[in-house]
């Protein structure tokens, strides 16, 4: 067996002989806002029902940030309690990936913001946009970064604060999305567990399907942006839809396919958390059973790149997922970007 060879799963990497090098998930850490939005606390903003976004969603309630907490706070929090489940410092941490579509500001990266408030004075720090994909890009960067022994340590968050960019005044999209933050701390392992695969994919075609049109250098800050409504997220719903399904299943597929591995033997599917009738069209496509799919979208909504960021530390801290299961993470957002990624925990 090759150094990096997994003991229970086939690893496609270890071909590549990385000295055994391995990105293993040592801690996990989610933070979500006190405030809970319900759905017939929706009913009395918008013309909606809390029957309509049931049976449409399946979502029920969400978390909405205070005007004074931000995304890098979020991060933070979601940060520290992954350093203290993985029993790391912020000292130790060689580099931070925070992913979100929400940074506290244009610049600087969220990520530098968050190295000042958990002390990770060490670290190099970036900012990753891949809309609500851009958790699994993160892992998968880490684990490059650690493959290539550039860096031992890396932490990665997905965090959003979606409610600064939701249009409050359209149903169509305002019932959808939540607040929040996970991080995952990524070490590395000689031999050990960690991330076998990941798929990676992207569609700038469609980039007119779920996007922000002002704020950005093609339509800067103006009265007539504002006045627009021009700072608001967009989405084209039922097209989006279609093309989450097909993406997310043909990813998972390829993670199955690289790994060797039968979706039966899957402990743990993690779906992006966006709409119960995506998870469950993508769990069917993919032979999987109900009990596989990890789903607490009726608590959070859509929380962009934080959504699977979550999910996995809820999974993990109420002892859904053992060490030694594998999980499946499968993930779908705006650019379009989708990925998956299969975690031999
Ligand atoms: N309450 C009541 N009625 C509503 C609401 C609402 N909140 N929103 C829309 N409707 C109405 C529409 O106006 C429409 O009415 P009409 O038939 O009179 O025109 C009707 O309900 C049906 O609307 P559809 O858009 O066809 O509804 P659909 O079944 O497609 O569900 C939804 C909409 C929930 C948005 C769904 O399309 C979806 O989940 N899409 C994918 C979202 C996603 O995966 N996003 C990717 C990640 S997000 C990211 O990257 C940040």
């Amino acid at each position: 067996m090759s150094p990096s060879s997994s003991p229970k799963f086939k690893n496609p990497r270890a071909r590549h002989n990385f000295q055994g090098r391995t990105g293993s998930i040592t801690g996990v850490g989610a933070y979500v806002p006190t405030r809970v939005l319900t759905n017939s606390d929706l009913e009395k903003m918008v013309d909606t029902s809390d029957e309509w976004i049931t049976t449409r969603t399946g979502i029920k309630e969400r978390r909405i940030a205070a005007a004074d907490e931000f995304t890098s706070d979020m991060a933070s929090k979601a940060a520290q309690r992954a350093m203290k489940a993985a029993g790391v410092t912020g000292e130790q941490i060689d580099l931070i990936i925070v992913a979100t579509i929400t940074p506290d500001m244009v610049f600087p990266s969220t990520a530098c913001l968050v190295q000042q408030k958990i002390g990770a004075r060490r670290a190099a720090a970036f900012d990753l946009e891949a809309a609500c994909s851009g958790f699994i890009y993160g892992l998968e960067i880490a684990q490059q970064f650690i493959m290539s022994q550039t860096y031992d340590t890396v932490l990665v968050i997905g965090a959003e604060k979606l409610s600064s960019i939701v249009d409050w005044k359209d149903r169509n999209t305002c019932v959808l999305f939540g607040d929040g933050a996970g991080a995952a701390i990524l070490q590395n392992r000689a031999n050990s567990h960690g991330l076998l695969t990941a798929v990676m994919g992207a569609d700038g075609d469609k980039s007119d399907l779920l996007y922000m049109p002002g704020g950005g250098s093609r339509c800067p800050a103006s009265m007539e942006s504002v006045s627009g409504r021009l700072h608001f997220l967009r989405m084209e719903g039922k097209e989006t839809f279609k093309h989450a399904v097909q993406a997310m299943v043909k990813a998972a597929k390829e993670t199955l396919r690289r790994c060797e591995v039968n979706i039966s033997q899957v402990k743990c599917i993690i779906p992006h958390q966006a709409n119960r009738r995506i998870i469950d069209a993508v769990g069917e496509r993919l032979g999987a059973t109900p009990g596989q799919l990890f789903v607490n979208l009726d608590r959070y909504g859509n929380t962009s790149a934080a959504s699977v960021a979550i999910a996995l530390d809820e999974a993990v801290n109420s002892g859904r997922i053992q060490r030694g299961e594998l999980i499946l993470l499968v993930v779908f957002g705006g650019g379009l970007t989708w990925g998956a990624a299969l975690i031999e925990w």
